[in-house]
């Protein structure tokens, strides 16, 4: 089986010891990343509180951006719920939501499926309200700090909106279970979308499990983090000063000819140490929750071909 070669998104660097820029340090070599993500030194930068049901209230109350006194006890939410949710279930129920999806008379627009994780885990979450799906999305776009005012102020809206749909629990643990949907929205809706798009150029006989987790390393849905030296530290070769900001970027690391043969060249054997889950304490909780759930979806649209096809035009 001659399987494809991917090459870099445009923006992707090479890889190459840390560089420092404007932003901050560029940390782009496998061992660098890995080196970083598990380092307790280099920490997730803190976020600004505000008031309970605002976007900065999510954002200071989940796991994701904690401090590292807060993150164990938070993320222990995040994985309680993920501990009740069987991912073979999950897959079964997204490959019928998809098909349902699909089913729809006179529906030829497959790209609504990217949303199937989102909308699963969502009903497994309680948030039984078909909204919740729409609201989560609009928190995900202003999630990471940085995004423009309009998107800030309609993401306050969305958690408001989440709020008030949510199970009754305590604050924080309702936090951290929007948090999961939150994280789940874009990451999943990416790699079915990069999943399809590089559906066209593998062989018919390739498992999807083989495409999602080689599309996973060449095309990652998340393609860097963030990070800051709390204390002064040596990286590849490099010193780093306490304050330092860091950006570990998945995307080069992923390809890295140190830790990979032909990193370019699609894998029948899915490679070991990819990094776009993270890795660490901090590391995605939910990979196997998320690589069932764009299973079961990647694997129905896969069959249904003609409509694969329309769907990428789109
Ligand atoms: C293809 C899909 C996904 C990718 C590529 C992905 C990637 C990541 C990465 C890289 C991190 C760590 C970030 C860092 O260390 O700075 C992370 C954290 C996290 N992810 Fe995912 N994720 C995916 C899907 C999901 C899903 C489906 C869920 C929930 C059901 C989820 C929940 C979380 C949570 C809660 C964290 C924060 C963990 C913590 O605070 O310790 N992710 N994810």
């Amino acid at each position: 089986m001659r399987l494809p070669t991917i090459t870099a998104a445009p923006g992707t660097p090479p890889c190459g010891p840390p560089t420092l820029g404007d932003d901050g340090w560029v940390v782009t070599r496998h061992a660098d990343v890995l080196a970083a993500l598990t380092d307790s030194r280099c920490v997730v930068p803190s976020v600004p509180d505000g008031p309970v049901g605002t976007l900065a209230w999510l954002r200071a109350s989940v796991s994701r951006f904690s401090p590292p006194d807060r993150h164990a006890a938070r993320r222990a939410v995040g994985v309680a719920a993920l501990d009740a949710l069987d991912p073979e279930e999950l897959r079964r129920h997204a490959v019928r939501l998809t098909e349902r999806i699909l089913d729809l008379p006179g529906e030829e627009d497959v790209t609504p499926a990217r949303r199937v994780p989102l909308l699963v885990l969502a009903e497994r979450l309680g948030l039984t309200n078909p909204a919740a799906a729409t609201e989560v999305v609009a928190v995900a776009a202003a999630y990471h700090p940085g995004a423009d005012a309009a998107a800030e102020r309609r993401a306050d809206r969305a958690v408001a909106a989440l709020l008030a749909m949510s199970p009754p629990a305590a604050a924080e643990v309702t936090a951290n279970r929007l948090g999961l949907l939150v994280q789940a929205a874009d990451a999943t809706a990416g790699l079915i979308d990069a999943a399809l798009r590089h559906a066209r150029a593998a062989p018919d006989g390739l498992a999807t499990a083989t495409l999602l987790a080689e599309v996973l390393r060449l095309d990652p849905p998340v393609r860097a983090t963030r990070r800051v030296a709390a204390d002064a530290l040596r990286l590849g070769g490099q010193r780093v000063r306490a304050g330092d900001r860091l950006l570990l970027r998945f995307d080069a690391a992923n390809r890295d000819p140190a830790v990979i043969a032909e990193p370019d060249r699609f894998r029948a054997q899915p490679a070991v140490g990819v990094l776009t889950f993270g890795a660490g304490h901090r590391g995605c909780p939910a990979q196997r929750h998320a690589l069932a759930l764009a299973a079961g979806v990647v694997d129905v649209l896969r069959h249904a071909s003609g409509r694969l096809i329309e769907g990428s035009r789109r």
